[in-house]
């Protein structure tokens, strides 16, 4: 759960006085996310909208089971340290009586105080950790629409146990992390409310276009469509990895358009994360441009789109990396790809691979072996039987 920053934290430093921690802060160049004290006073005055409205550089996530915890879980609040009502006096409880003297309910209840006050990670951390003991399963939603900052402290491990029905909650949430290094929330969260039947609005995809793209894959088919031209300019190979197929064929087709302007080599090199979703058609579109498609390129293709290409075809494709099929011929799709061809065409690429259609045998037809492989289990096993004779029915050419 633990979102480690290569920033130094507080508590590396020790425990140093407020003036002190103050300093190293500002000396640091960074704000604590919900502290910003003034210096002078010692205790009482504090301001948070310092950090809260500042869109400058922003500290990363730091999400660490506090230490202080540990071993203190025990102790009982001190007489007259009693917490009804969250407050900035807060600020000056130690660790473990905050552990000890709030309870989760409150935190739930007055969430908009815990915002207003100006908390320490650390401290952050221990109301964090009292809010999920009362929520083991995930906040309600009710207490999700009113986190608002506190939105920052959680992990996305926490949202995938969200209901997000709201589009005004998502709306919230979204503003409080723009300029944040939040994406991984923010993708967590659009697939909360994706995922419970949520549409977003135009509005809200606009908003969305300013993260990293991280949470296309959350999205919808028909959310896809929505989808600004310019966020595809912005995707990363990672950002695609957990996309299906009727995903990356509407993400294909806005890459695209969305590219219509680049040309050659370089408009390769831009759709190239997303050929999982072009046709058969496309692929031979780019055959002739001499593009030598890498491997990790070519095995994310689609099966379908894969297979009808010839051997001529996938050598042109390659070009010069025509020699790393080798290292994938057991993989699906080039598996798949390797079975349809004659051994002894497969054999004239001179790359030792292995599993294409036997010399002197001719398949009459080859979705028998798909049907055998993939759908026997649907039969029943009894047509296992029904189906060997039929695949032995092989003409000997020679
Ligand atoms: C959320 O905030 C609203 C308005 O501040 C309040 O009426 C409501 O009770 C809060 N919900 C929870 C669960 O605290
Ligand atoms: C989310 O909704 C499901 C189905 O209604 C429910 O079982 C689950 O407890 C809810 N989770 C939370 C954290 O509210
Ligand atoms: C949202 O955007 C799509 C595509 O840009 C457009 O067709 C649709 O009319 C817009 N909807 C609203 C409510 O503006
Ligand atoms: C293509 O168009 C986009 C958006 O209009 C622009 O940002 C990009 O620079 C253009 N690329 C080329 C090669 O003209
Ligand atoms: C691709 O290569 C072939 C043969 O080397 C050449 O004739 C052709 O002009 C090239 N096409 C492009 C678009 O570079
Ligand atoms: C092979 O048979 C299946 C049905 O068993 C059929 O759908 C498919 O079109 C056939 N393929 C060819 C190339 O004839």
């Amino acid at each position: 759960m633990a979102l480690q920053s290569p920033r130094p934290t507080l508590r590396s430093f020790g425990t140093p006085t407020w003036g002190g921690l103050l300093l190293l802060v500002f000396s640091l160049g960074w704000t604590l996310p919900s502290m910003a004290k003034t210096a002078d006073t010692g205790r009482g005055v504090t301001t948070s909208w310092l950090q809260r409205t500042s869109q400058a550089q922003q500290p990363e996530l730091i999400v660490i089971l506090p230490r202080a915890l540990q071993g203190t879980e025990k102790k009982a609040c001190p007489e007259g340290r009693e917490v009804h009502t969250v407050d900035e006096e807060l600020v000056f409880y130690e660790e473990w009586e905050l552990e000890a003297c709030v309870s989760g309910a409150l935190l739930a209840e007055q969430m908009d105080q815990v915002n207003a006050v100006p908390f320490t990670h650390e401290q952050l951390d221990i109301l964090k950790h009292k809010l999920d003991q009362l929520y083991p399963q995930g906040y309600p939603e009710s207490l999700i629409q009113n986190l608002s900052y506190f939105f920052l402290e959680v992990t996305p491990e926490d949202i995938h146990k969200w209901n997000v029905t709201s589009l005004e909650t998502v709306k919230s949430l979204l503003k409080v992390s723009e300029g944040r290094k939040t994406d991984p929330q923010v993708a967590a969260l659009i697939a909360r409310y994706v995922a419970g039947g949520g549409q977003l609005d135009n509005a809200t995809l606009d908003t969305l276009a300013s993260f990293p793209p991280t949470y296309l894959c959350s999205l919808s088919p028909e959310q896809l469509g929505l989808v600004h031209e310019d966020v595809l300019r912005e995707v990363r190979p990672q950002d695609l990895d957990a996309c299906r197929p009727l995903q990356m064929d509407v993400l294909y087709h806005k890459a695209r358009i969305a590219f219509r302007n680049v040309s050659g080599s370089m408009y390769f090199a831009r759709i190239k994360l997303f050929l999982g979703g072009a046709s058969t058609e496309d692929l031979q579109a780019l055959i002739p441009q001499n593009i030598s498609m890498d491997l990790a390129t070519f095995k994310k293709l689609k099966k379908e789109a894969l297979l009808p290409l010839t051997i001529a075809e996938v050598r042109k494709l390659l070009g010069p990396n025509l020699e790393g099929l080798k290292a994938e011929e057991g993989n699906s799709p080039v598996r798949d790809w390797i079975s349809r061809q004659r051994q002894k065409d497969l054999d004239s690429l001179g790359l030792g691979l292995r599993g294409g259609i036997p010399n002197g045998y001719f398949v009459l037809n080859l979705s028998f072996r798909e049907a055998l492989e993939g759908g026997s289990h649907l039969l029943g096993p009894g047509s296992a039987f029904i189906m060997i004779p039929a695949l032995l029915l092989v003409l000997i050419l020679n």
